[in-house]
């Protein structure tokens, strides 16, 4: 049972999952990555080709926005301190064909594996970037521009909505957007630290 499983039988279930068809047309699975004691979690949407060929979250265009996004406030999905450190994860852990949308049975089927990464990394933060992330984690279909801004909660842990990079490299102006919600996730994981 997926709710009950430790990190590396996790990995290992994503890695064998044969819940949807999707399992039919991808290279390899993509579970995420990161340290697995990462104070940010960021939440994106699917695997792209080059992700579905690397087994790797966000490894293309979007990615190296996002990257260097997430260097602009001192943080980095790589070996790095504790505090700096993020987990990349996605709703989809495998490609949907031609990066149509991820569909609704496939977003159901997918989602404890999403759900146990949050419980067993227990992250200080979670930035939810884009539509689907912010369907599967806040069951909300209201757009991106209207839940951005504020803090919500997903089972007690701080949650901020902003824009997917994908989005970002076609809509430049956005990003001024985008970076005053990186900013507000920083500064809720300095209050929780000054509070500690
Ligand atoms: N877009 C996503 O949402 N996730 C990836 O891993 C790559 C692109």
């Amino acid at each position: 049972d997926i709710a009950t499983m430790d990190w590396p039988a996790l990995r290992a279930a994503v890695s064998a999952c044969t819940a949807c068809s999707l399992c039919k047309s991808r290279t390899r699975t993509v579970f995420g990555t990161g340290s697995p004691r990462a104070r940010w979690m960021i939440v994106g949407e699917a695997p792209g080709e080059q992700e579905d060929l690397r087994g790797e979250p966000f490894v293309g265009k979007s990615g190296q926005l996002l990257d260097s996004m997430l260097a602009a406030v001192g943080q980095s999905r790589e070996a790095v301190p504790a505090g700096q450190q993020v987990f990349i994860a996605n709703t989809l852990k495998c490609r949907p064909p031609r990066n149509r949308n991820p569909a609704p049975e496939e977003m159901a089927q997918c989602e404890p594996f999403l759900v146990r990464q949050i419980e067993l990394l227990k992250p200080r933060i979670i930035l939810a970037m884009g539509r689907f992330a912010v369907q599967a984690l806040l069951r909300s279909d209201a757009p991106v521009g209207k839940l951005r801004g504020r803090v919500h909660r997903y089972q007690g842990v701080p949650l901020i909505v902003t824009y997917h990079p994908a989005y970002l490299l076609r809509s430049l102006p956005e990003k001024a957007r985008a970076w005053e919600d990186l900013c507000l996730a920083a500064s809720v994981v300095e209050q929780q630290e000054a509070a500690a």
